[in-house]
């Protein structure tokens, strides 16, 4: 019964972005294949992500989907229409936005994402929660860019959907996007499936930073390899890679490439403006936890020799403030 509901509600998210997709290549999509196109966005790749746009009108997918036959509560279901309170009218959930697509790892389209073409806000939405898409369990560009991570044993992880989308036309394809929301463990394993290393690629903001840090917890934690950029400038990937191109690029990443514990050491070093003995020792109690977590006796070693240079002690102390033995987290 379940299985039944969830493969309508499926087959009305592939209707959905088959319809929106559509739309770009008439006169009503206009507008947003040039916006598309002034990012720099070819049209092989708004295939590959099969982008669309919602066209301003608040039922253009009520009534493709009603002169289909689909039933109007799997339509409300789906997030996709929505039920006006004071008339008791059905109308579209997108209007006016960029379509993106949100494919679970295996193809289905679960939801999708819109992004206005100015800059009104909320600048993106989703769909909502439904029997087929929760963001805790899905990554978006995994399923084009599945391959390409097993193949590297690694995966790129950036905050945005352009971002994702920018990488992968420029050829860097081991790339997905976090879907804006906080990084969970249930991603996490899910990338574990595919890579043993992932490399963080937040938007160089301060928000950007802060969310890298608790991802690269989350990931350090599920025994993934962490790694982190910090990209110049406050950039996301999308504009630093328009800014330097995709050589330069990849060059900045392999020489700026930190381990996630060294990221944060220098982050918990960055936010305190004077060291005193007090700080250092608080420094080694936090970042304590992520060292006595590595199950090689060699990578503990390797860290609280890191950690002595920047704090500048003797290894000896960091040695007996950590205490050696291996914690594993339960
Ligand atoms: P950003 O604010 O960094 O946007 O949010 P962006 O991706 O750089 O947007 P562009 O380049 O202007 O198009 C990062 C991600 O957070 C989610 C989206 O997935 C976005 O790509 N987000 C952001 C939302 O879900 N809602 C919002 O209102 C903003
Ligand atoms: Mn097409
Ligand atoms: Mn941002
Ligand atoms: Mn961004
Ligand atoms: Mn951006």
């Amino acid at each position: 019964k379940d299985g039944d509901s969830q493969k309508v509600i499926l087959d009305i998210n592939k209707k959905a972005a088959l319809f929106y997709h559509e739309i770009l290549k008439k006169p009503e999509g206009e507008k947003a294949l040039s916006y598309l196109k002034a990012r720099g966005i070819t049209e092989e790749t708004m295939e590959i992500f099969k982008l669309g746009y919602a066209p301003d009108n608040w039922e253009s997918l009520k009534s493709f989907m009603l002169a289909n036959d689909m039933p109007i509560d799997y339509l409300l279901k789906s997030g996709l229409l929505r039920k006006s309170e004071k008339t008791g009218n059905y109308f579209d959930l997108f209007r006016q936005r960029i379509i993106f697509p949100i494919f679970k790892y295996n193809g289905d389209i679960v939801a999708l994402g819109g992004r206005v073409l100015d800059d009104s806000l909320p600048k993106y939405l989703n769909s909502p929660e439904t029997e087929i898409f929760s963001k805790r369990n899905n990554l978006y560009g995994l399923f084009q860019a599945k391959d390409a991570i097993r193949e590297a044993n690694e995966v790129l992880l950036v905050e945005g959907y352009v971002d994702c989308i920018k990488l992968y036309q420029a050829g860097i394809k081991n790339v997905v996007a976090s879907l804006g929301t906080a990084f969970t463990p249930e991603q996490a394993r899910l990338l574990a499936r595919y890579a043993e290393k992932v490399l963080i690629l937040y938007d160089g903001d301060e928000a950007g930073q802060k969310s890298a840090l608790k991802a690269g917890e989350i990931l350090h934690a599920e025994k993934l390899q962490v790694y982190v950029v910090l990209l110049p400038g406050g950039k996301d990937p999308d504009e630093y890679i328009d800014l330097v191109g995709k050589e330069d690029f990849l060059t900045f990443i392999q020489n700026n490439k930190i381990s996630y514990i060294e990221f944060k050491i220098d982050r918990y070093i960055k936010n305190r403006n004077a060291l005193y003995l007090e700080d250092k020792i608080k420094i080694i109690n936090s970042i304590k936890p992520d060292i006595s977590g590595l199950e090689s006796e060699i990578a503990r070693d390797y860290y609280i020799k890191i950690l002595a240079q920047k704090l500048q002690l003797e290894e000896n102390l960091v040695y007996r403030e950590l205490n050696r033995t291996y914690r594993p987290k339960t």
